[in-house]
């Protein structure tokens, strides 16, 4: 593995730092929208497209996506109105977990391409002005990664204390809840050394031990080898989990329902964020956001407020997780969102996301896939999170009104989470029909079936054997098909990129939750420096009135999902209806 020296490390950060100061100023200076917002930064005003590079374009008709196909497909990146690209992990893996088993930080997975495609990648986004955030899978690595072999080869190796050893002449060690293993015991026996390892995952992902600082140091350093190359952010993987009582206390029975009340931010996490913001986040102008926002408001804003010099915002579950395949209440989503937004009105900055890799489809979870509904409520999704304060996460297909691919046999599968989970119900002999319905609605792989780009065969993804099942959808749900019909998903989604783009109250405005009892319809405005904006979605497939102050009142209309428009506020909405107010 090579370093770069600290010397030249450092002074292409501090370069990087004045240069991108500069930019940043100039650009969010040249507009005069935003004269009097304090605190302007431009991961603020992006909205973020990610993408899971093993579905979304292959150029080497292997069956699995790759980096070249991602260059191919920049300039349709870039005509969505996005700033920033998330991509899911890319670095050398065994693939355990899709990417999320690093097994060596400074290379690309023979899959994906090689260092030169990423290079290449990162100047073709860069010259299109859009920004690249990169997967940082530090709460574990693979136990195929080169520090693991070390650590297992003996008790004595200096690369032991990197990991959770406990040695089996103890005894078992206390029960700890692993969220991929087919037992769902986080404790590994490995003979080698007779000690148990413990992983959090599945047990090809070993948890780093973030106690020791040299091991810290390891991954600051690797993290400065990516920001020297020009990348602008990281979003960190199951970071809450990070730290550990290595005390290893005995949990309580039944603890692994609320784990996340023993996992997540463990006294000291703090501290791990502050040092690594001193020793790489503080150098650069980077993006950064961790995965999950602990178990509290407090937790959520200690870790993004910009005082205490750790992250740059939060991604909460509190929305995502509402979806149920019994539905989900949208007056409970309506207040966990109003919620969130008000202990982040002050401080603190937030994501708004509804879909990600690790879930279903938007549509399929949140709106309605019906061949009738699909279009209106996938608009209505997409409406909703453009217009709410934060930066949104938007997840590559969704702008397509893509949807989960109703698998109904187990070899459809590919996530190893799924499957481990498979077996386990299977050893419980739990009801099997129950499991199958479940993941058709909520496994991970419904989000991850290829990009449907064109009518072509296996949806213009690939010109091999897809590593897993198209949609059989694709015919008529694709890229190209939309391109061309001015009223489709992906034209809206880009009206609404452009709109929020040229108005910077849904950034940054104030939000007002209206009619609030409204058991059909979100309505809300959002009002900055003098300009107010009016939101209504109806989340449902029924006709829905909604109460505002402005009903009745001439207003600009700026959008909506239906084919028509109207200059006076709506009382009633049609099903799925959004629909987007300048009142002032
Ligand atoms: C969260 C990631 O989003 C998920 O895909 C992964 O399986 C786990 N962390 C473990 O890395």
């Amino acid at each position: 593995m090579s370093f770069p020296s600290f010397s030249t490390a450092h002074f292409n950060s501090f370069v990087a730092v004045l240069l991108c100061s500069f930019f940043a100023t100039r650009s969010l200076a040249q507009t005069n929208q935003g004269d009097s917002i304090p605190n302007r930064r431009w991961w603020k005003e992006a909205v973020v497209y990610q993408i899971y590079p093993r579905s979304f374009k292959d150029a080497n008709g292997d069956g699995i996506g790759d980096l070249k196909g991602i260059i191919s497909k920049l300039d349709y990146i870039k005509n969505l109105g996005v700033d920033v690209v998330w991509l899911n992990p890319i670095y050398s893996s065994p693939n355990d977990d899709n990417g999320y088993d690093v097994s060596d930080y400074r290379n690309i997975m023979s899959d994906f391409g090689t260092m030169a495609d990423i290079d290449a990648l990162l100047k073709g986004m860069h010259d299109r002005g859009i920004k690249l955030v990169m997967d940082l899978v530090v709460n574990h690595s693979s136990n195929e990664h080169e520090w693991f072999k070390q650590s297992r080869s003996s008790r004595t190796s200096p690369y032991r204390e990197y990991y959770h050893w406990w040695p089996a002449e103890n005894g078992k060690p206390p029960y700890r809840y692993s969220l991929f293993d087919v037992n769902h015991d986080a404790w590994m026996y490995d003979k080698t050394t007779n000690a148990y390892y413990l992983h959090y995952f599945s047990r090809k992902q070993p948890d780093l031990n973030w106690e020791n600082p040299k091991l810290r140091h390891e991954v600051y350093d690797m993290m400065k080898f990516w920001a020297d190359k020009g990348i602008d952010g990281f979003r960190m993987d199951a970071f809450q989990f990070a730290r550990k009582d290595t005390t290893w206390p005995t949990f309580p029975k039944g603890f692994e329902k609320n784990f996340g009340q023993y996992y997540y931010m463990v006294p000291g996490l703090h501290g791990y964020l502050q040092e690594m913001n001193r020793e790489v986040l503080s150098k650069y102008d980077l993006m950064t956001v961790a995965e999950g926002a602990g178990n509290t408001y407090e937790d959520a804003h200690n870790m993004v407020d910009a005082d205490r010099h750790e992250l740059d915002m939060a991604y909460a579950f509190d929305g995502i997780d509402l979806a149920k395949p019994t539905g989900y209440s949208i007056l409970k989503f309506k207040q966990v969102f109003s919620k969130w937004d008000n202990v982040f009105a002050e401080k603190g900055w937030l994501s708004i996301f509804l879909a990600n890799h690790d879930q279903a489809r938007l549509v399929s979870r949140f709106g309605n896939d019906s061949p009738e509904f699909r279009e209106v409520s996938s608009k209505m999704l997409s409406t909703f999170l453009m217009t709410m304060r934060g930066t949104p996460y938007y997840y590559n297909g969704d702008e397509l009104g893509m949807t989960n691919p109703g698998f109904t046999k187990i070899g459809q599968y590919r996530d190893k989470a799924t499957l481990n989970e498979y077996h386990h119900q299977q050893n419980i002999h739990a009801d099997m029909a129950k499991y199958m319905k479940e993941i058709a609605f909520s496994g991970r792989d419904n989000g991850r079936t290829p990009f449907q780009w064109d009518g072509s065969k296996n949806a213009g993804f690939t010109s091999g054997t897809p590593w897993i099942e198209v949609n059989p959808n694709y015919k008529t749900i694709n890229a190209a098909a939309q391109e061309k019909d001015p009223n489709s998903c992906l034209n809206y989604f880009r009206k609404l990129t452009k709109l929020r783009k040229d108005n910077l109250v849904f950034v940054y405005g104030k939000y007002t939750l209206l009619d609030k009892g409204n058991p059909s319809v979100y309505a809300y405005t959002r009002e900055l420096n003098g300009k107010k904006m009016l939101v209504m979605l109806n989340f449902t497939s029924k006709q829905a009135s909604v109460n505002t102050p402005f009903g009745s009142a001439n207003a600009q209309m700026l959008l909506c999902n239906y084919d028509d428009s109207t200059n006076t506020v709506k009382t009633i909405l049609r099903p799925y209806e959004a629909i987007i107010y300048r009142l002032q």
